[in-house]
């Protein structure tokens, strides 16, 4: 294994579609902003054509048919996996076993089993890990967690949360892939809201009792469209998810939070940047509070909680340039990676205990 702390970090992006395209845009950034200290040297994809194009951004970058391509680079120290998820494993356990650290997207694999088995052989490997989980970088649920953490909010009373996305399959997220059950890990509730699994737990704690009903109307069989998941939190209180596709594609993507504690209420319909809606114990009506001043909320937290961010101070709009820097910083030994693996192990157990309790149309007791 290469340990890349002081020289140039060298990396294969394995999966040039929508997120693979991100992360490059986004290391792309940090490399700017780290007088060069980053690099993208191989890139591969089943689709010729999409190699090329993502290579062709980054100067001498190889364009590769696959991920054991990649891997067999001995001068590659991390890969960042953005295929389909059913090729997550393979890809994983491959790069680990050659001694690669791992950027995984998430959901991390076909089932929390799959990515067990992919966390023990990183474990073996002695390799660094970060799973996509994103949302743990947004501005404005960074900045309710804090509000959260007052103690003048009291305890939290119930979560509301709506998780709305146009059908994957066409628009942005231009991927057949994602009405295919033999290459998805489901629908909208493992491929979409398990984002929104992993945010719950890491604003409240963990979760102990899951009921969830699914529907389908797309008729691809275990790629639901719909999830209505009622969540017993072990802090006592209970929540709501409603996960949904729908066909808008002038929608393609966007979530409501609405959070009740006993002396605080708060709302935001973004997930990354935006305003916060909130009212206080004393307070008459609701108030604003304005995406600047989440902006700078959010970067005084950011600043206290992950310092060695600051390179990135230009760029904290941009979840996916944090969860880049943040994992770029781990390699360079200036942090431990965070969300770490077993955080993403975590939110798919999750959704399958809702998906075994769909099945049931029973509460399931939540085992992780
Ligand atoms: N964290 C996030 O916000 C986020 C957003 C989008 C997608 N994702 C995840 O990222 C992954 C990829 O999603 P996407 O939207 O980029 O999909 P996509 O369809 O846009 O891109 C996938 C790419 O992988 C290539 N590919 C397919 N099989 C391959 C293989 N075996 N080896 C190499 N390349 C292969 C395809 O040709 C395609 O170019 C999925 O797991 C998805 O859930 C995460």
């Amino acid at each position: 294994m290469r340990t890349p702390a002081a020289g140039e970090i060298r990396v294969g992006i394995i999966g040039a579609g929508l997120i693979g395209q991100a992360h490059s845009l986004m290391l792309r950034r940090i490399s700017d902003r780290t007088n060069g200290g980053l690099r993208v040297i191989a890139v591969a994809d089943r689709e010729a054509r999409a190699a090329e194009n993502l290579a062709a951004r980054w100067p001498e970058a190889r364009a590769l048919a696959s991920a054991a391509q990649v891997i067999a680079d001995q001068t590659i120290d991390a890969v960042w996996i953005c295929t389909p998820t059913a090729y997550h494993r393979e890809a994983c356990l491959m790069a680990a076993r050659a001694g690669k650290h791992i950027f995984c997207e998430k959901p991390l694999a076909m089932t929390a089993s799959d990515a067990q088995e992919m966390a023990a052989a990183i474990r073996s490997a002695g390799v660094i890990s970060q799973v996509g989980l994103v949302l743990r970088f947004s501005p404005v649920y960074t900045v309710i967690r804090a509000l959260l953490s007052d103690p003048s909010a009291g305890a939290v009373l119930t979560v509301t949360m709506r998780d709305d996305q146009d059908f994957p399959v066409r628009g942005v997220h231009n991927s057949a892939w994602r009405n295919d059950p033999s290459v998805t890990a489901g629908g909208t509730l493992i491929e979409h809201s398990v984002h929104d699994f992993d945010l719950l737990t890491w604003m409240f704690g963990p979760v102990r009792r899951i009921y969830c009903r699914t529907r389908n109307l797309n008729g691809a069989a275990g790629v639901e469209d719909f999830g209505a998941t009622q969540m017993e939190f072990a802090a006592g209180f209970h929540g709501q998810l409603t996960s949904v596709w729908h066909g808008m594609i002038g929608r393609p993507s966007n979530r409501r939070l609405e959070i009740f504690a006993e002396r605080l209420f708060l709302a935001c319909d973004h997930d990354s940047s935006g305003p916060i809606v909130l009212q206080r114990g004393s307070g008459a009506r609701e108030q604003v509070m304005s995406e600047a001043e989440v902006m700078e909320r959010f970067t005084q937290i950011l600043l206290s909680e992950r310092p060695y961010l600051s390179p990135l101070k230009d760029s904290f709009a941009l979840a996916y340039a944090l969860e880049d820097g943040a994992f770029v910083a781990a390699l360079r030994g200036e942090c431990g990676a965070d969300p770490a693996f077993a955080e993403g192990i975590k939110a798919q157990q999750l959704v399958e205990a809702a998906y075994a309790s769909s099945r049931q149309a029973l509460p399931v007791v939540v085992q992780v």
